[in-house]
């Protein structure tokens, strides 16, 4: 048996001392229990994990099989430019472009924070023309509205950014379309003048279905409206793929270029983040960089007991692989953060939801969790039952700030009271006594007190993280989306699998280009689904 399966069926076996665990003794019998599990960095984050079913030695393992897993080492041979996306034969090197340029990191042996820098510089004096209007529309006003048409990566990084840092847009107004369905871009013009709109088409490849397919609607509607000769002004490019962006028509000029050393998933650094740009300034963009610095070299500083992906990630393989856990709720207290559940989606389940090791062998155990979770408190009218009385156990990740970034502070006293009450009821729950108190102190019966009782016990030593910050700031949010990648890494390099291909969306685009003529004719052809009969009768009535 290697070294690292030993410690996973000492992590089993281990499982065992928790038989007759709960959270509730846990704290009782150690008020320092916060202390010994928590971890702060840089005096504003806060990792909580103190609700959450482990002890020292629970720790003691996790580490050592982080250890054994060489993540140290993987993470040199990633800043090393080597290329650790072996099925692609590609490099893994998004933590460039968030590095300072003083910082020597190369892929083949060139050095890439030159054609970094360069770039970016280009963008940010893309990104203040069209703010400050010296990049004008045709008509040689500036832009009000700006639309980014991509998806996946192209989509989710940037939307939830923007979206997350509302409280700091002064640019024009910027709107996110990725769905192929022709309703997502229709809806989306509906509210805007061609005249005074610029459209980003985000694409590493140029070719995704849905973004050309929604890039040819946005070239349609606007060049119907204000002359063919408006896409040169109204359109501009973030893409890998020059060919690609020349024969839609985009001046390259207009190009803003990566690399195939960034994955979609991990691009919203790049120029995909160009719509950030827009909406918060270059200045604030930096910012959200620097953050992700920090986080990058808090991972690879800290030790384990104070890092905290490090920490979130052996938390994740504990309740994934021994306790079989398998999902993961992410619930930020923070209506800003309305998409981070779905953009930890793609970078999570699309890094780690795999079966095959990196050598091409089965992996032995259970891999990435789904994860999901919605915005605190509107969860809690709605799945949070189940997180509380359901048959499953499901880790949760909690997210809140201490302050919020703006507006009403009794109203974000009120979000912060939900979101520490759940994570002490999730933790401690109601006792069958204390549920009778409660009811007998209510004035219920004692025939309703013995038919409700067991209603409303809550099991409790549910166990749950709480990341508590300051505030969301565009330098707080780089700390937290860096947080979640280093998670991702660690607990693929854990599972030995290649955390940056994606060939398992591969063939459902495939079967879709395929099928795209005959369910346009609605017919039938050989081999094809037997629901196209029924579309062609359904199309007829
Ligand atoms: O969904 C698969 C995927 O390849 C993602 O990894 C990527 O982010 C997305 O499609 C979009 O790809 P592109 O940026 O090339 O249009």
């Amino acid at each position: 048996m290697s070294s690292m399966e030993v410690i996973w069926s000492d992590l089993v076996r281990h499982r065992e001392d928790f038989s007759s665990f709960h959270l509730r003794d846990a704290f009782a019998e150690d008020p320092e229990r916060f202390a010994r599990y928590s971890a702060e960095m840089d005096d504003c984050l806060t990792l909580d994990y103190s609700r959450n079913r482990i002890n020292d030695k629970t720790l003691m393992l996790l580490e050592a099989l982080i250890a054994q897993a060489d993540v140290a080492e993987r993470y040199q041979a990633m800043k090393s430019g080597a290329l650790i996306n072996n099925t692609e034969g590609r490099a893994v090197l998004h933590i460039a472009l968030r590095g300072s340029v003083a910082d020597d990191l190369s892929v083949d042996g060139q050095a890439v924070m030159a054609d970094i820098n360069a770039v970016k510089e280009r963008l940010y004096t893309f990104a203040k023309g069209v703010r400050d209007g010296s990049i004008a529309a045709k008509d040689g006003q500036p832009f009000t509205d700006v639309v980014n048409v991509g998806i996946g990566g192209s989509d989710l990084g940037p939307h939830m950014v923007t979206a997350a840092l509302a409280a700091y847009h002064d640019g024009p107004r910027v709107h996110f379309v990725s769905n192929v369905d022709g309703a997502h871009m229709g809806d989306t013009l509906k509210g805007l003048d061609p005249a005074r709109t610029l459209f980003l088409v985000a694409s590493k490849t140029f070719t995704t279905q849905e973004t050309m397919t929604n890039a040819r609607a946005a070239k349609a509607w606007l060049t119907a409206a204000i002359g063919e000769d408006a896409v040169a002004d109204h359109f501009a490019a973030l893409s890998t793929n020059k060919a690609g962006v020349e024969a839609f028509g985009i001046n390259t000029d207009r190009m803003f270029e990566f690399w195939d050393w960034v994955g979609g998933r991990y691009s919203v650094w790049s120029a995909i983040g160009l719509p950030v740009m827009i909406a918060i300034g270059p200045e604030g963009f930096e910012d959200f960089l620097a953050g992700a610095r920090a986080m990058d070299s808090h991972f690879e500083t800290a030790p384990f007991r104070e890092n905290i992906p490090m920490l979130m990630a052996a938390l994740g393989l504990w309740y994934r692989n021994v306790w079989a856990c398998a999902s993961v709720a992410v619930l930020p207290y923070d209506q800003r953060l309305l998409y981070f559940a779905d953009f930890l989606q793609q970078l999570d389940m699309e890094s780690n939801g795999k079966t095959v090791r990196n050598d091409g062998s089965p992996v032995l155990r259970q891999t990435g969790p789904v994860i999901w979770g919605a915005a605190g408190t509107n969860g809690q009218h709605a799945f949070y039952q189940e997180l509380h009385q359901g048959s499953d156990i499901t880790p949760c990740e909690f997210l809140v700030a201490a302050k919020p970034s703006e507006a009403d502070q009794h109203q974000h006293d009120l979000l912060l009271s939900n979101c520490f009450a759940q994570v002490e009821a999730l933790a401690f729950g109601r006792t069958a006594e204390e549920a009778k108190a409660q009811l007998e102190a209510s004035g219920k019966s004692p025939q309703e007190v013995a038919a409700l009782t067991t209603h409303k016990v809550f099991p409790g030593n549910r166990p749950s993280s709480l990341l508590f910050y300051d505030k969301l700031t565009p330098k707080m949010l780089g700390r937290l989306i860096a947080l979640y990648e280093q998670k991702v890494f660690v607990q693929g390099v854990v599972w030995g699998v290649n955390s940056y291909d994606q060939w398992g969306v591969e063939l459902g685009k495939e079967l879709a280009n395929k099928l795209a003529p005959a369910v346009e004719k609605a017919e039938r052809g050989e081999g094809e689904p037997a629901i196209l009969d029924r579309l062609k009768a359904y199309r007829a009535r």
